[in-house]
């Protein structure tokens, strides 16, 4: 992406991020009312972010609402198969062209139930509901009441809808806003390089929910760019596995992946979702940290077929294999098990696999862990003024045979555990408390693990370039104690 050459912010660097120095950096961007507005005039309207699967708007004429801070966007497919996407006001008096409730209800409001987004199909046009001017899907104006009492001097850009950029990565649409953004293709950089191997593209929801929750959106997404806390949070799953972490920064963005802490037990198949389970026989210790994964994180973050493949390890291997061949062995009979009805893995070469790790964090407001067939996905979303609510999201991505993919909407769920699964409802029993906790006076301020929570920093140090240098993370000591 393009930096501001003039700026002279208090910014750690990325060789800093690398070397794994000690930072800190300030809860303003947590808490703070006029940081939220800034992030209103700095943020949002200047980065590409995801907006909703391709697969939602697959017909010319399909169209839809993105809503973030205080701007609403109309994403539409044209008649030509290709997407273009508008600011979602008139431009005579500013009326929203399509109303947008509020994601929540009011006592004043006519909506009844959440409102996750407006879309529809079949769209010809667009007309305001206030006077009624009308524009097609190019955004022409095509109709104005009386336009002789401009003096006929309105001229069509006049009168015209407000561009936005739109481009697709991965089957997801994206926008920015800023006609001077870098491409999407760019702003991805070697994090969208690596992530299109794993052929997200080929796809589909298999669900996905939302809530409205106590915390910052940034609370909310950091309580799922690390598996630091898992040992703390989720304590149930160290029966199963070790939970230790890497972290690296890729500019923008920045990927976490499962480590060792003693190297010697590193072996390149270890770094993501498939990977041997702890115990004395890793025919059985995969499958279980496998199946407990899946089944506490909403029948998430693996599949069907690989659960069932490594429950038959134990039949299919003597008792003398290694962690090594069960891995080898489970990949190969859930590849081929997928095969036979027709879902085909994607092939990631091993040193992509390896770099691509566990779960990417993409800037700002989204996470996906990722694997061939399956993916499960964060984005999070600030919820009005308040800098302690947010629209929080997640979704599972699976590879299906054609066809077969189920239909889904988004569903808006409360987080508990009986909506989110055992797993994600301990995650919500942190977040709001995290967001309490920082107001506290006795707080110094987060102490983020340099080589565990780099997706952390790596956050706030690229908000911070955005934001005009607030919430910028500082080395803590100076250069020369920290060499
Ligand atoms: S505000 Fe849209 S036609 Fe007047
Ligand atoms: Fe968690």
């Amino acid at each position: 992406m393009n930096k501001p050459e003039t700026f002279a912010v208090p910014n750690i660097t990325a060789q800093d991020m690398d070397a794994e120095r000690l930072v800190t950096y300030p809860t303003e961007a947590f808490l703070s009312k006029d940081y939220v507005e800034a992030e209103k005039r700095l943020l949002w309207p200047k980065i590409w972010q995801m907006v909703e699967r391709e697969s939602d708007l697959p017909n010319p004429g399909d169209w839809l609402t993105y809503n973030v801070a205080e701007e609403s966007i109309i994403v539409l497919r044209k008649d030509d198969g290709t997407l273009k996407a508008f600011h979602n006001v008139c431009p005579h008096r500013g009326r929203q062209l399509v109303s947008v409730p509020d994601f929540l209800p009011s006592a004043t409001s006519a909506h009844k139930t959440p409102v996750h987004d407006v879309r529809g199909s079949n769209r010809k046009n667009f007309i305001c509901g206030f006077h009624g001017w009308t524009f097609n899907l190019e955004g022409e104006n095509t109709y104005i009441l009386d336009p002789q009492d401009w003096g006929n001097k309105l001229t069509p850009e006049m009168t015209c809808l407000s561009e936005v950029q739109v481009d697709t990565w991965q089957g997801y649409i994206y926008i920015n806003m800023d006609p001077d953004a870098p491409s999407l293709k760019d702003w991805m950089g070697r994090a969208g390089e690596i992530l299109s191997h794993f052929d997200l593209a080929g796809m589909q929801y298999k669900w996905r929910q939302w809530a409205i929750y106590e915390c910052n959106w940034k609370t909310a997404i950091e309580a799922f760019l690390e598996p630091y806390h898992v040992a703390g949070t989720h304590t149930q799953l160290l029966a199963y596995g070790d939970y230790y972490a890497l972290s690296k920064q890729y500019g923008l963005h920045s990927v976490s992946s499962y480590d060792t802490r003693d190297s010697k037990f590193q072996m390149s198949e270890s770094a993501g979702t498939t990977r041997a389970g702890k115990g004395d026989d890793p025919r059985v210790s995969t499958y279980e940290l496998i199946r407990e994964n899946y089944e506490t994180v909403n029948y998430s973050a693996s599949t069907e077929t690989l659960v069932n493949a490594a429950s038959r390890l134990k039949d299919e291997l003597p008792e003398t294999a290694t962690p090594q061949e069960c891995i080898a062995h489970w990949i190969k009979s859930a590849k081929a098990d997928d095969a036979a009805r027709g879902v085909i893995w994607p092939e990631v070469p091993p040193e992509i696999k390896k770099e691509g790790g566990l779960a990417w964090g993409l800037f700002p407001n989204q996470n996906i862990l990722h694997g061939e067939t399956f993916a499960l996905c964060y984005r999070v979303r600030p919820y009005g003024d308040d800098p302690n609510k947010c629209v929080f999201e997640s979704y599972a991505l699976e590879r299906f045979p054609e066809g077969e993919a189920p239909e889904t909407q988004w569903v808006y769920a409360e987080p508990t555990g009986e909506n989110w699964g055992a797993v994600l409802a301990q995650d919500f029993s942190n977040m709001e408390f995290v967001q309490k906790g920082m107001k506290s006076s006795g707080f110094r301020g987060p102490l983020p693990n340099p080589h565990q929570e780099q997706k952390v920093i790596n956050l706030h140090r690229n908000l911070a370039e955005f934001m005009e240098g607030r919430g910028a993370p500082s080395l803590i000591g100076n250069r020369t104690q920290l060499d």
